[in-house]
């Protein structure tokens, strides 16, 4: 779906489209990980957001999403979380 030079750089995080769905691809520390790019909250591009702390930053109102476990901190709703695979090169998201 990418290659592994689009990933985004430590402590960054990117919105990716995958078929009609746009993803959040978070770096934390040099981990990928992917979860749905929507905020709960009202909808905000969680991709555009900032990473503080290990968390992704909603850029709209600053809810703050653990990108492993699709978790937000103060509501404890959660997005979907999608398992990621680096193979040669290639970035590949099990939605
Ligand atoms: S839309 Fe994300 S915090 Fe409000």
């Amino acid at each position: 779906m990418a290659s592994q030079s689009e990933l985004p750089g430590p402590n960054e995080a990117k919105e990716f489209t995958c078929g009609d769905k746009t993803i959040c691809v978070a770096n934390v520390n040099d981990e990928i990980s992917a979860m749905d790019n929507v905020c709960l909250h009202q909808g905000g591009p969680l991709g555009q957001g900032v990473i503080e702390g290990g968390k992704v930053i909603c850029p709209w109102h600053g809810w703050a999403y653990d990108p492993k476990t699709g978790a937000e901190e103060m509501s404890g709703e959660k997005v979907a979380v999608y398992p990621v695979k680096i193979e040669g090169g290639d970035v590949m998201i099990d939605l």
